[in-house]
């Protein structure tokens, strides 16, 4: 399992399913054929990390991957509906030229909180450049930004309660006047490491069929024609992502509230009718297999029901207390 090299090119957010997603395709083959996946849509409406959609599309798959929240949908643009542009070296120096007017100051608002003012400064000024570039080229790179985000802090979360552990030394005392010198001393923030950083998101840009979109899924379900839908709602009784990652998603342009709207599994279920075939993963402590499979029984044949230990949100499992290290998955026709 993640020997993808193209998997690299994922944001490492919570409730990725890049480990998983081996099993999950290998178990869809036991009711779908190989042979057949090239002639499939796959739709992946709560995208997230885009795990599965990038793993789908390479399988051959036409994918249409979409998000509520920018941080989803800026991996589907990048990822799934990009098939051929890739970064230069260029692009990437581009992040650290000097944005033209006014531009927002997201980042450094959230000093010391979150990031030391180095990193604000350098997050600010990369989106602002990132966002005068033409698609998929902002996308690659607010991809780029985000990874090297998820790098400050060892827990790849940006909320406010673990903060206190990334403002730590003197970088914190750091005056705009030796931003410089940081710039060059703060390996993560190093051109080098943003190119290398780059090269891991070119790996997940191959050739294939991939659309991006963003919405509501239910919506997103309702409107689309596909062979197979798969659902990967957050996980119930966990800290929700809107929570893990409001500063991130704040500096990507989006309201708390945009990404907190809550999704029903019967909702979902219901939403999804007109789809031959359904994958569904479920974690969290709070469901069985068997409640699990009844419910989803209730709307279609459960053709295969699994439970697979996986380190649940294993960067929070202390603070989460002991959340069942297992993933239900379940496919439906
Ligand atoms: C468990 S994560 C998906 C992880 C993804 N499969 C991966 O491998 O990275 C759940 C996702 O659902 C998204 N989401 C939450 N509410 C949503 C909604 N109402 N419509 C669409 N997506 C939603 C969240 O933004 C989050 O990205």
């Amino acid at each position: 399992m993640g020997h993808h090299a193209f998997l690299q090119a994922l944001p490492a957010y919570l409730g990725g399913k890049r480990r998983l997603a081996p099993l999950i395709f290998s178990t869809l083959a036991e009711v779908l054929p190989r042979a057949q996946w090239a002639g499939s849509t796959l739709l992946d409406p709560m995208c997230g990390g885009g795990a599965i959609s990038l793993y789908a599309k390479a399988q051959g798959f036409s994918v249409i991957a979409s998000d509520l929240a920018e941080r989803g949908a800026l991996t589907a643009r990048a990822l799934i509906a990009n098939s051929n542009i890739r970064l230069r070296i260029d692009d990437i120096l581009d992040l650290y030229a000097e944005p033209d007017g006014d531009y927002p100051r997201i980042a450094a608002a959230h000093v010391p909180q979150v990031f030391n003012e180095a990193q604000a400064a350098f997050v600010d000024n990369a989106l602002a450049r990132a966002n005068r570039r033409p698609e998929p080229l902002r996308s690659l790179l607010q991809l780029v930004v985000v990874k090297t985000m998820l790098r400050f802090q060892p827990l790849s979360m940006l909320s406010a309660t673990d903060a206190g552990a990334a403002a730590t030394g003197d970088y914190d005392r750091l005056t705009a006047s030796r931003l410089r010198h940081y710039l060059h001393a703060d390996r993560l923030l190093r051109p080098s490491t943003l190119w290398s950083i780059a090269q891991e998101v070119n790996a997940g840009v191959f050739g294939g069929s991939g659309e991006a979109s963003r919405g509501n899924a239910v919506t997103m379900i309702t409107g689309t024609t596909a062979n197979i839908v798969y659902l990967d709602p957050p996980y119930p009784g966990t800290t929700g992502y809107h929570t893990a990652y409001g500063v991130l998603d704040e500096l990507l342009g989006d309201t708390p509230i945009a990404s907190a709207v809550p999704l029903s599994l019967t909702d979902l279920l219901q939403a999804a009718e007109h789809i031959p075939l359904l994958v569904l993963s479920f974690g969290g402590p709070r469901v069985t297999l068997d409640q699990l499979r009844e419910q989803v029984g209730q709307h279609r044949d459960v053709l295969r029901a699994i439970a697979v230990p996986y380190p649940h949100l294993r960067s929070v499992a202390s603070e989460a207390h002991r959340v069942a290290n297992r993933e239900l998955i379940i496919i439906a026709g």
